[in-house]
């Protein structure tokens, strides 16, 4: 069983979707690590990211893997482990900005569909329902307000003890920006499948969340 768990940033997909794989025993892929992997390189490199063909350029000198060590995802530069690096606050937003690039789409999601016909998968990003795996059995949307969204990454921030947490309002600002970019774009823009189920967290706890998908991923079981 493939499930597909998209949404835009900060809505808790990649916590959610890791739970939710580790019931079920399949493997959960963070197709937004790929993202932010190609976004790292272009950033390492000096690559302007709104010079398309020279993102194109680059992108032939991108290899990006994804492996699992102890049950965990890892993602791979050029052979490197950069699962650290790409969780950074600038990588986030180059990974946007690429993302909008056609062949850098087509890139990842050749890899993604490649990932998910060698096993069951709980894959979250932003197309999964709606390009990458239209057939997958429960398609879920998930969405939180924007308010909570910057909650939720403002106190995520400050129990890590980042060097510098911005404040609230910035945040929020910056997510709205995310979702405008993402929502706006040309090419597999984040919307939800027809067929998806929509989750709105903004009042659920994770538990709350993460029992609604396996209740609903136990009744499409059952359906076949
Ligand atoms: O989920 P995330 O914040 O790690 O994703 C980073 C960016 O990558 C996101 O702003 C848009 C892009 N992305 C995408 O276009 N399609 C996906 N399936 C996943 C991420």
């Amino acid at each position: 069983m493939n499930i597909a768990i998209d949404g835009p940033a900060g809505a808790g997909k990649s916590t959610i979707a890791k739970k939710v794989a580790e019931h079920l025993g399949s493997v959960y892929v963070d197709t937004g690590a790929m993202y932010r992997a190609i976004g790292l390189y272009m950033l390492q490199n000096g690559i302007s990211m709104e010079e398309e063909n020279a993102v194109l350029r680059a992108l032939d000198h991108c290899d990006i893997d994804l492996r699992y060590l102890d049950g965990t995802q890892h993602i791979f530069l050029n052979g490197n482990d950069v699962s650290t690096d790409v969780r950074k606050e600038e990588v986030g937003k180059a990974a946007s900005i690429v993302s909008k690039i056609m062949p850098v789409r087509e890139k990842l999601v050749d890899l993604q569909r490649i990932i998910a016909s060698k096993t069951s998968v709980v894959m979250d990003g932003r197309d999964i329902g709606t390009v990458v795996l239209p057939d997958a059995e429960l398609k879920i949307y998930l969405t939180a307000s924007s308010h909570v969204r910057a909650l939720r990454r403002y106190e995520e921030l400050r129990l890590k003890n980042a060097a510098e947490v911005p404040d609230l309002a910035s945040i929020e600002r910056d997510i709205r920006l995310r979702d405008e970019q993402d929502m706006n774009r040309e090419h597999s823009p984040l919307r939800k499948a027809d067929d998806a189920v929509e989750v709105d967290s903004s009042e659920m706890t994770i538990d709350e969340v993460t029992n609604c998908i396996l209740r609903l991923a136990s009744e499409k079981e059952g359906l076949h």
